[in-house]
């Protein structure tokens, strides 16, 4: 009942000390001993003490304030008072001080066997309780700490998904659309959108908006106060207006825009607000790097575009016939390009690649280039290089590779018996299966040297006559819908 309890005698009366040591010993327990309050006090810092039996009188320490520091620090352990005399005053005071019990000397063993058992039992209901209540603690504590993991696995989430997201985008992609789309995916919006400044004005006008249940945003316009454009533009802060965050979009240190998002939980939420506002951040901060990208792009793209063409000035002094040639192909291109429903990449590959596709024949000897007559069938060969001579002009830039690639392909032929690589259908890039028809209606339509130009309806014929062997019958049978209706010359 009590054998394995670790219990500690205070009394400075070692007499005491060993008769109560040894009935404890006999009945299993571990006895530890101590004659003084100091002794007591280190040993209860070095065993797990279960039960004092404390004598009220010691040498160094009234019994009293001995139980009081007991119980301040370890207040587990059960405390029997020991005195010679009862005094009830004295039996209140350490009942109040959190004695378990009070025993007068001489003891009876029989009784304080009795005594040591109920309060041991006591002991263990009392620790028992302890240790629910300190469970359903840590339980609460566990929910809490999960409740925030969740969170943070949910920020974290959200964070890789916006930098995957805009890491992925190409040099092509609608930068502005796809901030708007993320927002749309990250936040519960009313609505979200992104603004350009007109200061003049005071106001910001929609670019982009999308309603979070499909519907068009009703605010193409927002009038703004003077100040928030100051401490937009100069603070580069959020600004709250009716319930809606403005995020200003900072490109090179200048407030270009504003990402809008009105959110549905954060109006009166102030975490919730704070998050969104954390997320919208990542998003326009990714959103600028790669507008920059963009722009840095561009100017690359424009300046390398300029060099090719300056080249291609260059042969039209040789060749006037190429000038007006390649603007016509270029523009005829587009209207079918257009008409075949082509990406508005591909449609920028066109607009840049047309005016530049005979840029091989650059490397192509005056005598053939200019050459009145037929060529012979040597000569002719030289001239098919033309489209590998601008392919590897094109090469040198690496930015160029698509566009290298369709003016290599200018002249395959549908049937696979074109060149340079003598590629078939599909395999051929759709952007130069356009620029084929076109460019072969361009050279039928326009005088040449050796022959004036063919008239329009032996033009079509032969474009209808060469479907599925030199052109993409498809692209061949839109581009006779636009001449028949007239398409390209009413545009033109
Ligand atoms: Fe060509």
């Amino acid at each position: 009942m009590i054998e394995g309890s670790e219990i500690l005698l205070v009394d400075d009366n070692p007499e005491i000390i060993e008769i109560l040591g040894d009935f404890f010993a006999l009945n299993g327990c571990h006895v530890h001993k101590a004659y003084t309050g100091n002794q007591a006090l280190e040993t209860l810092g070095k065993k797990d003490i279960e039960v004092v039996i404390l004598d009220v009188n010691l040498p160094d320490v009234n019994g009293i304030t001995l139980l009081d520091t007991i119980k301040v620090n370890t207040p587990s352990v059960a405390v029997i008072m020991a005195t010679g005399y009862y005094d009830p005053n004295f039996v209140v005071d350490a009942m109040k001080k959190g004695a378990s019990d009070f025993l007068v000397k001489p003891f009876e063993l029989d009784k304080l066997m009795l005594v040591m058992m109920r309060v041991l039992r006591e002991r263990k209901l009392v620790m028992e309780k302890e240790n629910i209540l300190s469970s359903l603690e840590d339980k609460k504590k566990i929910e809490m700490l999960n409740r925030e993991l969740q969170r943070k696995i949910k920020e974290l989430t959200t964070m890789y998904h916006i930098s995957n997201k805009f890491n992925s985008l190409s040099i092509f992609d609608d930068v502005y659309e796809k901030m708007i789309t993320m927002v749309k995916e990250i936040l519960d919006v009313r609505s979200c959108g992104y603004y350009i400044v007109d200061s003049d004005n005071r106001e910001l006008i929609l670019y982009k908006g999308l309603a979070g249940d499909g519907d068009v945003i009703d605010e193409p316009k927002v009038f703004m106060a003077e100040e928030f454009f100051n401490d937009a533009q100069t603070l580069k802060k959020h600004v709250i207006k009716d319930n809606k965050i403005f995020l200003p979009l900072i490109i090179k240190n200048e407030c270009i825009g504003f990402i809008m998002a009105d959110c549905r939980n954060g109006a009166t939420n102030g975490h919730l607000m704070e998050s969104n506002v954390f997320f919208l951040k990542l998003v326009a901060d990714k959103a600028s790097t790669q507008i920059e990208n963009k722009m840095l792009y561009e100017s690359l793209f424009e300046s390398v575009i300029h060099t090719l063409k300056s080249l291609i000035v260059a042969i039209n002094k040789r060749d006037l016939y190429t000038e007006g040639h390649c603007k016509r192909v270029t523009e005829m291109s587009m209207v079918l390009a257009e008409k075949i429903g082509l990406a508005d990449y591909e449609r920028d590959v066109i607009r840049v690649v047309g005016p530049i596709h005979d840029l091989g024949k650059i490397g192509i000897p005056d005598a053939i280039l200019l050459k009145p007559g037929k060529l012979t069938d040597e000569e002719y060969a030289l001239m098919k290089g033309h489209s590998m001579y601008g392919e590897q002009i094109m090469n040198r830039f690496e930015i160029l590779a698509k566009e290298a690639r369709i003016i290599r392909h200018h002249h395959e032929r549908y049937d696979g018996r074109g060149y340079p690589d003598a590629l078939h259908g599909n395999e051929i890039p759709v952007c130069s299966r356009v620029l084929a028809v076109c460019d072969t209606y361009d050279a039928m339509a326009t005088n040449r040297p050796y022959r004036n130009a063919i008239v329009i309806r032996e033009i079509l014929d032969e474009i209808e006559r060469c479907k599925g062997s030199q052109f993409d019958p498809d692209i061949a049978d839109s581009f006779i819908d636009i001449l028949k209706g007239g398409g390209y010359d009413n545009k033109h």
